[in-house]
């Protein structure tokens, strides 16, 4: 009872209010959880001299040629995966001159999803 004495009730509201997010909100790493994905699914045609990056300009080299976008501009939106291109193109949401990987399999439930936790927490070069 001592602990309750010293961190008051509202300490103890405050924890547990907080414990959910403390485990929700594992981090998703650009360096390690995302481009893993683009490297192995994207980079292929993303890339100069190849078809996807020569037809819309995008170049998934690095994390500043992702963030660069296409010829028409970006296509991640940091903070809002449902409005962001390049979500569109792996949910194949798109036309379908423009689902990703262009022609082939389409990405799993899981790296998809890595995707858009990786924008939603804010799209960084973490
Ligand atoms: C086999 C080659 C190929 C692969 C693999 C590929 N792309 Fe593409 N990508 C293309 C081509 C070609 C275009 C241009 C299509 C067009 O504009 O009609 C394109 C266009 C795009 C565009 C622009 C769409 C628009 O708005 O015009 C995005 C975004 C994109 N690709 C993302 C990706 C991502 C992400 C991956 C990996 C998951 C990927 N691509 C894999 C060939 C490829």
């Amino acid at each position: 009872m001592s602990y309750i004495k010293r961190i008051g009730l509202f300490g103890i509201v405050l924890t547990l209010l907080w414990w959910p997010a403390a485990f929700a909100a594992e981090e998703v790493s650009f360096n390690n959880d995302v481009f893993p994905i683009l490297e192995l699914r994207c980079l292929e045609c993303h890339q100069p001299g190849k078809k996807g990056y020569e037809e819309s300009g995008l170049d998934l080299r690095t994390y500043e040629s992702l963030m660069k976008g296409t010829k028409h501009g970006p296509i991640v939106v940091p903070r809002s995966a449902f409005t962001s291109n390049l979500v569109v193109v792996i949910d194949h949401r798109a036309d379908a001159a423009i689902r990703m990987p262009h022609e082939g399999k389409r990405l799993s439930k899981c790296e998809r999803l890595l995707v858009r936790f990786w924008i939603n927490q804010g799209a960084r070069n973490n």
